[in-house]
């Protein structure tokens, strides 16, 4: 059965930042700080989903889409991250389990969407190797609770773009700039999972993913150079974060200087066997293509040059159908028999949308989903074997470094008020599945 849904984050969403015993995440540390956000925006309020959980439960109902995609928060169930849970924590997940079940509705809860306890962080974060097993723990005690009503799980959300975004360039919590010296939190967090997927499996789950963001990378021209920048990039986005899990070992990092790719991640004896354990599914976030240059200054050895020629979405990004079905496809090309089904678990855009008495009209936000929807059909035509589909997102939220500035729902919200309103959007989703 392909499971359609929609996508939400725990930061993003649920606000009660200090209720019911939550302890901090880097989030909140994060979005404090002058000058991360923009405007100042923080996740304290966001959609007040933690009251709101009913009204939102019903607006999936609506939808008709049979699965949602949630992420459960670290630091609510374990407040320091470690040692004893926080039954008020573990309770909100139970009740909107049970919500969404007695919907119809199938829960598909990820235990990592960037929000790390900040106990954590101050104990290094994810550049400890330590935090591996501690998420293990923490899935562990996740499981126990919900696993005998809960089948799937997500591992974590996008390491790459946590490493790359958190740790590397600073523009996400926890606001580090390492670049290079960022890779560990690759291994780390990959490790995280391989333990998690173990817990998981022990406390009786019955399918685990684990889902990367992903790019089809474009070379600028047909130069060896360009060709060589792209594949560089390529190696960083995409490969660092799929090798190592479905074939086994990293790829070559020599483009970056790095002649022993286990030594910078900080590798050790047994742990590449943790990380490719079998998975249920990889889930696939699809947002754009890259197009990549060499590099004109010494430094990184690629340049993002952007795609043009395409329309964009108010976050500036292009919209590329197509780029999914690439995707998809260059996905079994590259990995054949050792992908598993895939899930695209987030795909969607912000657009400029305007609330009137009449609702939000936004036509653009049904053509990218139609046109996407189209080319995962085509690449199931050919012979990709995808088995969901998941909008990002089912509410405007709290965007990262852009606060509530870009609108990525089905629901528009109004952050003053907190009053859903369904856009057209949700209504052509609705009307799409009713149709299927
Ligand atoms: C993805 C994130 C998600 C959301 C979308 C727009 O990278 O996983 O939380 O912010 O981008």
């Amino acid at each position: 059965m392909f499971l359609w849904g929609t996508a939400t984050a725990a930061y993003q969403i649920e606000g009660a930042a200090d209720e019911d015993g939550r302890g901090p995440s880097v989030w909140d540390t994060f979005t404090h700080e002058p000058g991360r956000v923009r405007d100042g925006h923080t996740g304290d309020v966001a959609c007040d989903h933690y009251h709101r959980w009913r009204e939102d439960v019903a607006l999936l109902a609506g939808l008709g889409a049979g699965a949602y995609r949630f992420s459960i928060s670290w630091p609510r169930v374990l407040p320091e991250g470690t040692g004893a849970p926080n039954a008020r924590g573990l309770d909100f997940y139970d009740r909107l389990v049970d919500g969404l079940l007695a919907a119809g509705i199938t829960p598909v809860p990820t235990l990592f969407h960037w929000d790390l306890p900040q106990a954590l962080q101050d104990r290094g974060g994810w550049l400890n190797r330590d935090v591996a097993g501690w998420f293990a723990d923490y899935a562990a005690i996740v499981a126990e609770r919900l696993a005998d009503r809960v089948r799937m799980w997500i591992t974590l959300n996008e390491p790459f773009i946590h490493m790359a975004f958190g740790y590397g360039m600073g523009v996400h919590a926890p606001g580090q700039a390492l670049l290079l010296d960022a890779l560990p939190v690759a291994h780390h967090q990959l490790l995280g999972h391989g333990l998690a997927v173990r817990a998981l499996r022990a406390a009786g789950a019955g399918e685990v993913l684990l889902t990367n963001n992903c790019t089809p990378v474009r070379p600028a021209s047909d130069s060896p150079q360009d060709v060589a920048a792209a594949d560089a990039y390529d190696v960083l986005h995409n490969r660092l974060f799929a090798d190592p899990v479905l074939l086994g070992r990293y790829p070559d990092l020599s483009a970056y200087g790095i002649g022993d790719p286990d030594g910078a991640l900080g590798v050790r004896d047994g742990d590449l066997a943790v990380i490719t354990a079998p998975l249920d599914g990889l889930g696939v976030n699809y947002y754009n293509p890259t197009r990549i240059a060499a590099p004109a200054e010494p430094g990184l050895p690629f340049a993002d040059v952007g795609i043009t020629g395409h329309p964009t979405t108010a976050f500036g990004w292009p919209v590329v159908p197509d780029g999914l079905r690439e995707l998809l496809t260059g996905l079994r090309a590259r990995y054949g028999a050792a992908l598993p089904p895939v899930y695209v678990t987030e795909n969607g855009c912000s657009q400029p949308d305007e609330l009137t008495p009449e609702g939000v009209d936004d036509q653009e936000r049904i053509a990218f989903l139609r046109d996407h929807i189209a080319a995962v059909e085509e690449a199931r035509a050919e012979g990709v074997d995808v088995r969901g589909y998941f909008v990002w997102s089912l509410l405007d939220n709290f965007e990262w470094a852009e606060g509530y500035h870009q609108r990525f729902g089905l629901v528009h919200v109004d952050f003053a008020t907190q009053r859903r309103t369904p856009k057209a959007s949700y209504h052509w989703f609705r009307d799409f599945l009713a149709a299927r």
